[in-house]
This record gives structure tokens, C-alpha cells and sequence, in this order.
């Protein structure tokens, strides 16, 4: 870690609760630390493009230029708002960062080397959660309208993505298959136990 604060990624398939874990992980954590919660695709221009425009058109766009606009949104958003908070001290956790462009762009047959690649200038993360459940569970979810992304298929590879970076110990996996307030108490601890280290070491 070459900063102050501490960069926490939280992972996982739509639908699968990560954006509530995040919430609760904040909430938590709160009482300790200065907390920085964000998100990703990002609130500045090119997060709100791809979220707007893109996400809920009829047809994806190819995927290096999908994979190009998150990764250029990504860059935006860890000079504009990620490392400033770092450079605070705070602990920063981020709702999707760089795995979900490995795992979605990924999933269409793009190369993992080649998005790392267009990835390189955006930091690594600290700490990086996977809330794993099953691509049938989370699609059943969601009864809003869904993106270019819902479909069984793509979440199948997505999530089979996801855990070689489990396996590859990138990711931190934690059952996303309980009651929210469960998955929220083991995430907590997860996340304080590997805290601590980083924190010793500044
Ligand atoms: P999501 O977190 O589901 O946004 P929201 O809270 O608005 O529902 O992310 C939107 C979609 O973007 C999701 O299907 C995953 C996809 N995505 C990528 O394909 N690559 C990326 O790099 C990122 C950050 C997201």
C-alpha cells in the first residue's frame, strides 16, 4: 500500500446485494474510520454515458469500446475522487472497480491481459470482496428492467470469471446465499481482519 488510506472493492454479479453490502460495510465500518463510499460506473461524465446511454440500449456496444469507456471512466474517477480520499487517510470502499471490467468485457471473449493492459494506470486494490451467488438466483431478482449485461449467459461466465480470481487469491469470496444481515456480518469481519495489517504497515 503507497498511501494513507485503504482501497476496498466490493464485487459481484447484478442483483447479488452488493451495492446494500457496501452501504451496511460503510455504515459499519463508519464508527471506526473515515469512510469514502463510491461507485463505479462512476458519477462523472463518463460513468453517467454508460449508465444513461449505454447500459440500457437494445444492443451492446463492441466490447474493447465498452471495455475502453469503463476503463477510461475508471481512470477519471481514481484521480478525481479516489486517490484524493486515500491521500485523506480515509478508507475508501468502491462499489465494482477494475474485476467487473475483467469479468464482464472478459466474459465476451476479450482478452484479460488486454483489459489489465488499458487498466494499468488505475491503482490495484487494497482489499477486493466477491459476494458470490448463483447467476439463476440473482437474474430472478431483478424484476426491474434489465441491462445488456442481464442475461443468464453472460452473468454464468461472469461469475466463472470471478472465481479464478478467487482461486487466484485476487478476490475474497463471502456467500452472498444468506440473510442480508449475515452476509453482512461476515463481511465485516472479513474486512476488519484484513484492515488491520494494512494499517499497522503505514
Ligand atoms: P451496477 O453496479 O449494476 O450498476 P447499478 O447500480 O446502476 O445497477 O453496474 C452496471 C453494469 O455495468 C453491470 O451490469 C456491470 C457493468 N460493468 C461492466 O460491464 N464493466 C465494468 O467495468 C463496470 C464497472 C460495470
Amino acid at each position: 500500500m503507497n498511501n494513507k488510506g485503504v482501497f476496498i472493492v466490493i464485487e459481484g454479479l447484478d442483483g447479488s446485494g452488493k451495492t446494500t453490502q457496501a452501504r451496511l460495510l460503510a455504515k459499519k465500518l463508519s464508527k471506526k474510520y473515515n469512510i469514502f463510499l463510491t461507485t463505479e460506473p462512476s458519477r462523472g461524465k463518463i460513468g453517467s454515458y454508460i449508465r444513461e446511454y449505454y447500459l440500457y440500449e437494445k444492443q451492446r456496444l463492441p466490447t474493447d469500446v465498452e471495455a475502453l469507456l469503463f476503463a477510461a471512466d475508471r481512470l477519471e474517477h481514481v484521480k478525481k475522487e479516489v486517490v484524493p480520499a486515500l491521500d485523506e487517510g480515509k478508507l475508501v470502499i468502491c462499489d465494482r472497480y477494475l474485476h467487473s471490467s475483467l469479468a464482464y468485457q472478459g466474459s465476451s471473449g476479450l482478452s484479460i491481459d488486454w483489459i489489465r493492459g488499458i487498466n494499468s494506470k488505475a491503482l490495484q486494490p487494497d482489499i477486493g470482496i466477491f459476494i458470490d451467488l448463483a447467476p439463476e438466483v440473482v437474474l430472478k431478482r431483478l424484476n426491474r428492467k434489465k441491462s445488456v449485461m442481464e442475461t443468464l449467459e453472460t452473468q454464468q461466465k461472469v461469475r466463472e470469471i470471478y472465481l479464478k480470481f478467487v482461486e487466484n487469491g485476487e478476490l475474497v469470496r463471502i456467500d452472498g446465499d444468506k440473510p442480508k444481515e449475515d452476509v453482512a456480518t461476515n463481511l465485516y469481519s472479513k474486512v476488519t481482519e484484513m484492515i488491520e495489517p494494512l494499517r499497522d504497515s503505514i
